[in-house]
């Protein structure tokens, strides 16, 4: 009979070896023990637990990503309100507030807590008795969201404290995506044709939002902790800085590089040492966060507003840089857009070489003024691709040329047409083969006809082999084609032949969707496919027919009839059939659909969004099998609350219906993630 008081004993030790190493590893970045050590240990303690379930508990090191999904997340009540900083952007400003603080203090002498100021997203984190109990996004500083499951998947985030912490701690700090993880965040997205992340720090938001903790943990995120939450139970340490050191002792990751300063002018040197150097760091920083350090003093300056008399955030300039425009570049893009991009002189901006910059469009460039052989300012805000600010016409030689766009297809040579009222040219040709790579890209993506494991490298090789000339050759080609490719094994050609497969059976939205018509996004392709349940009827419907339909505009049915116009369209919709990819809805799109993901479930929206207009917002909803209404009721499944909400977000939060604010409502769009497989 074995002992359960020395399985207790042995599993305590192997946790509290774990942690230990944790924290070397996370909290003071000198880890003790080699990964495989490490690995080893955590091997052992699941093994034990896998034998003694009943002796698991929730802050075992095993325990991170235990939770199911969640069906949306509730609300909590900060203690003490989460407040915001004041901005400096110079010198002065930073002086100014710093007479200010002399004044109301009466004395200059003070000490000022330096800290780099990380740009992520600010969160709560309640430990009861040394264990982590719940954690929770700002929100509007007074109510946030408990997102305790997800935090738990931060591995630097201690599920238990070391030493002798009291029997309640708030903490406060800074969730965020380092650089690494989100290059390959988006590579992957890349692979799968998913629209990237613009910045570390809007994936982090994603990721914190997610239903399910194990989409936050495939994030990889990290914590920064830079404050005090409600000190309510116990004596604090007397200032910021010691208290940072304590919080530290308990296991809790603070950042390494915070000073305390003596003087204005040491804090303005850490400032100034910051700016040269925040490329070094791993992960973003937008700036410094200068802080009073006394607790005392801090009481005595107090809040105005939202904002605390005694901190300031001191911001980086933004990055730019001045380099030569060497030529502009053209793309040309799936709907036959070309694009042009400014070709640089290589300069280093923000801690990475730059070759090219975005240029938008041809009134972009002229608006800017901008000549090929220009001086011209760049400027990187943490985007992934940095754009041309404008050009510095001072420097001008007369040697600059002026920029005329291409009237032919720099691809094809097809002459560009430049339809009425847009801003962008285009090529007509849809058999084009730039074009026709971004199709196929498009055609095979997770929200088109989602052929799982085809990639860009995957569509490059099929249209340099020949292999597949428009979308519908996907469909016929055979195992042995396959097989005579580089690198490829049996075992993948059966893959991607089951995978080409499968998607003949996508719902008919995706299909419309998926042939890329020159304005049917998928919101689009829902309401055409709505009305016109079969890819015949909608072939035939006339302009007058498509604009019945409430939300399509003539420019919307001037294309779709211009493109079952095109011969080489209706041959490719021809091979489609004849290959058996479903053209036919079974019943007519209805919110509710089954099949969809979002089938079932009821959203209102208030507020105003910043990324599209709410009816945009609700026909994407409507794509994907989800209705709007107007009232939040017991049967609302979702609030997506925008700026200035008003009294809808209030009825939610009474109600309990869980608040989906903008940065998750886009995250549940762009991965199209089905919500109510997480509500069981
Ligand atoms: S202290 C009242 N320290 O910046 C003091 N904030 O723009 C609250 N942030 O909401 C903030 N690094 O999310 C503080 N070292 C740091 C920080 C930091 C990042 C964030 C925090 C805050 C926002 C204000």
């Amino acid at each position: 009979m074995v002992d359960t008081t020395t399985i207790a004993q042995r599993l305590a030790e192997l946790r509290r070896k774990i942690n230990f190493h944790n924290y070397r590893y996370y909290v003071l970045d000198d880890p003790a023990i080699g990964d495989a050590q490490y690995d080893r240990l955590m091997r052992d303690l699941r093994r034990l637990e896998e034998a003694h379930l009943e002796l698991v508990t929730p802050d075992s090191p095993t325990q991170r990503v235990g939770a199911p999904p969640a069906a949306g997340f509730s609300q909590v009540q900060h203690r003490r309100p989460m407040l915001s900083l004041a901005n400096a952007f110079t010198l002065e400003e930073l002086q100014a507030w710093h007479r200010r603080v002399c004044n109301l203090l009466d004395t200059t002498e003070f000490g000022l807590a330096c800290e780099l100021k990380i740009d992520g997203l600010a969160v709560s984190l309640a430990y009861r008795n040394g264990v982590l109990e719940q954690g929770a996004t700002r929100g509007d500083g007074a109510v946030g969201e408990d997102v305790t499951q997800n935090l738990r998947t931060v591995r630097s985030i201690p599920l238990s404290l070391q030493g002798e912490p009291p029997p309640y701690l708030e903490v406060r700090g800074e969730v965020y995506m380092p650089f690494e993880s989100f290059r390959a965040l988006n590579e992957e997205r890349q692979e799968r044709g998913e629209t990237l992340f613009v910045n570390p720090r809007n994936s982090a938001a994603g990721g914190l939002r997610q239903l399910d903790p194990k989409m936050t943990a495939a994030r990889n995120l990290q914590v920064w902790i830079w404050g005090l939450g409600d000190t309510a139970g116990y004596e604090p340490p007397p200032s910021h800085f010691q208290a940072m050191e304590w919080l530290q002792t308990l296991g809790l990751r603070t950042n390494p590089h915070s000073r305390l300063s003596p003087t204005l002018e040491e804090a303005y040197s850490y400032y100034q040492s910051w700016v040269e150097r925040r490329h070094e760091l791993p992960y973003q920083v937008d700036g410094v966060v200068i802080k009073v350090d006394s607790y005392a003093h801090q009481e005595t300056l107090g809040v105005v507003g939202r904002e605390p008399r005694w901190a300031i955030a001191f911001k980086f300039p933004a990055e730019q840089a001045v380099t030569r425009l060497l030529n502009i570049g053209i793309n040309v893009g799936r709907t036959g857009s070309l694009n042009p991009y400014a070709v640089l002189e290589p300069v280093v901006v923000g801690g990475a070489t730059v070759k090219q910059a975005s240029l938008h469009n041809e009134e972009d460039i002229q608006r800017k003024g901008l000549r090929i052989g220009d001086w011209v300012t760049i400027e990187r805000a943490g985007e992934v691709i940095p754009h041309v600010v404008r050009p510095e016409k001072e420097r001008r030689t007369g040697q600059e040329r002026e920029f005329r766009m291409p009237q032919n297809c720099p691809v094809c040579g097809t002459p560009v047409v430049k339809p009425e009222g847009e801003a962008m040219r285009r090529c007509p040709n849809a058999s084009c083969p730039a074009q026709f790579f971004e199709l196929l890209k498009h055609f095979v993506s997770k929200g088109a006809m989602d052929v799982d494991g085809l990639g860009e490298k995957w569509c490059e090789t099929l249209i340099a082999q020949k292999l597949v000339k428009d979308v519908a050759d996907l469909y016929y080609v055979n195992r042995n084609q396959l097989l005579e490719l580089e690198r490829t094994g049996d075992k993948l050609a059966a893959k991607i032949m089951a995978s080409i497969a499968a998607s003949k059976d996508r719902p008919l939205p995706r299909l419309v969707f998926g042939l890329g018509i020159f304005h049917v996004g998928s919101e689009v392709a829902d309401l055409l496919a709505q009305r016109f349940p079969s890819l015949d009827e909608l072939s035939q419907a006339t302009s007058e027919q498509l604009m019945e339909i409430p939300g399509i505009g003539p420019k919307i049915a001037g294309s779709v009839t211009a493109y079952f116009q095109v011969s080489h369209n209706r041959r490719v919709i021809d091979k489609l059939r004849q290959a058996g990819v479903k053209m036919r809805q079974e019943a007519p799109q209805r919110p509710g659909t089954p099949g969809l993901p979002w089938q079932g479930l009821t959203f209102v929206i208030t507020g105003t969004l910043g990324a599209m207009p709410r009816r945009e917002a609700e026909a994407r909803i409507k794509a994907l099998g989800g209705s709007v209404t107007d009232s939040v009721t017991r049967k609302t499944s979702y609030l997506v609350a925008g700026e200035s909400p008003g009294s809808k977000r209030d009825t939610a939060a009474r109600l309990e219906t869980p608040i989906l604010d903008e940065t998750a409502f886009l995250e549940m769009l762009s991965t199209g993630q089905a919500p109510q497989e997480s509500r069981r």
